[in-house]
């Protein structure tokens, strides 16, 4: 099979096309790669091994290398019995689940597998997972190392494996009805409907897609099939720790989505003030500062602490129209106010409304609570009007 044609790819960058496009029925494996040059060859062979002529299929590659990937992947496409598509992105906007997003706009079969490009998702699964998508009727089809007959084998070191098995548990310990039945929500390999795919799952979205499927728009039925996760082929893993902070972020973030929860979230972030707070009372008060001013200066190092967390994990995407240090003063404001307005309003509840005093602090307690949060987004994180779902920095570019 030769390479036919270059035409634009639906990024504007170009984009390779190899053979004929797929026939209805058929399968799109959707292949992330960044810098994989070393795997593309022999995880090509394996799809040609392992998926039977009568399950059409095609691999898109998305693309984001630095290296020469890309022209590996062209080279290799022309020994393919099947179509393979490229389309490598100038811009790696939103990283490896954005490169997934991609990828899902631009599959135009029945189903989409997304498997990672470095072998540790075994090609010889696609076909198990089609086949028990048909079978059981369902919408997405988890490849899943944690039930019976699946392992995490190829997982590199005891510390992956913590992280791994750490964010598993936080998440379904965050979402345990809507990741009910999918006990391997960080998997990077599934097979998916593509009617289940879903115009708010193409939005611009986290990091971790299949979670952010599960949770935002699952299908009716979900399947899961074991498998053995195994060691890298070639290159090195690009998880970064930097990867993780994004991973507790876009939890949080799909976990906040409505004001109640946020609330809950902006309650706990300001129970975790304390520690700061108690801390610099410590060392202020142990350097001689009188208690009252250390009081003052701990209160501000807790409102900062505070301020990270919630700028960072709650309202990082409603922050661009106000600068920061207008955002910061605001904030700052409201958590001291909430201070001084306390006194008066329990010395209020106590006095004039005749409430014993342990009640009226508790209440004046929830009351200035309920004030600062509602403040906080009123007043420094007020959304945009008209905001279209997903907008932001970046800018949606669904495939024609
Ligand atoms: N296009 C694109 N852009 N692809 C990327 C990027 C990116 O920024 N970063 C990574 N990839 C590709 C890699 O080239 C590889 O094909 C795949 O995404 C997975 O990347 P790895 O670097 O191999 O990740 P991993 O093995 O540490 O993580 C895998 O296992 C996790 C479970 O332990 C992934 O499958 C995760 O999704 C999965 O959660
Ligand atoms: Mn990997």
């Amino acid at each position: 099979m030769s390479q036919e044609s270059t035409v634009p790819g639906e990024l504007g960058d170009p984009a390779v096309r190899a053979g004929e496009p797929p026939e209805p029925g058929a399968v799109t494996i959707v292949v992330p790669t960044f810098n994989e040059s070393g795997n593309i060859r022999e995880l090509l062979h394996r799809i040609t091994e392992s998926v039977p002529s009568r399950l059409p299929c095609e691999v898109l590659f998305v693309d984001d290398s630095t290296d020469d990937t890309p022209d590996v992947i062209v080279r290799a496409a022309q020994d393919c019995p099947f179509p393979v598509t490229l389309l490598h992105r100038e811009e790696p906007v939103g990283g490896l689940g954005g490169a997934v997003v991609e990828g899902l706009k631009a599959a135009g079969s029945d189903w989409i597998v997304v498997m990672d490009g470095d072998l540790q998702h075994p090609p010889s699964l696609v076909p198990e997972l089609i086949g028990t998508g048909e079978r059981t009727n369902a919408g997405l089809v988890v490849a899943s190392r944690y039930i019976k007959g699946g392992s995490r084998a190829g997982l590199a070191g005891g510390y992956r494996i913590a992280v791994s098995r750490g964010a598993t548990w936080l998440a379904k310990t965050l979402f345990p009805r809507r990741l009910r039945g999918i006990s391997d929500p960080m998997s990077g390999f599934f097979a998916i409907r593509r009617s289940a795919v879903t115009a708010e799952i193409l939005q611009p979205l986290g990091y971790k897609i299949l979670l952010e499927l599960a949770v935002r728009s699952r299908p009716r039925e979900v399947t899961e099939v074991p498998f053995v996760f195994q060691e890298r082929f070639a290159g090195r893993s690009k998880s970064t720790a930097q990867e993780g902070f994004r991973f507790l972020r876009h939890l949080v973030g799909l976990r906040t989505a409505s004001p109640l929860a946020r609330m809950v979230a902006f309650g706990l972030i300001g129970a975790s003030g304390f520690v700061p707070n108690l801390l610099g009372l410590w060392a202020l008060t142990r350097l001689g500062v009188h208690y009252l001013p250390a009081e003052i200066l701990a209160n501000q190092l807790g409102v900062a602490w505070n301020f990270l967390l919630i700028e960072h994990l709650l309202f990082r995407e409603r922050r661009r129209h106000r600068r920061w240090w207008d955002r910061v003063g605001r904030f700052a404001l409201l958590a001291n106010a909430d201070l001084v307005l306390r006194i008066p309003l329990i010395a209020t509840l106590v006095g004039t409304f005749g409430v014993g005093v342990l009640p009226a602090t508790a209440l004046a307690l929830v009351m200035t609570f309920v004030l600062r949060f509602v403040g906080t987004e009123a007043l420094v994180y007020l959304p945009r009007r008209s905001r279209t779902p997903g907008s932001g920095s970046r800018t949606s570019r669904r495939a024609a």
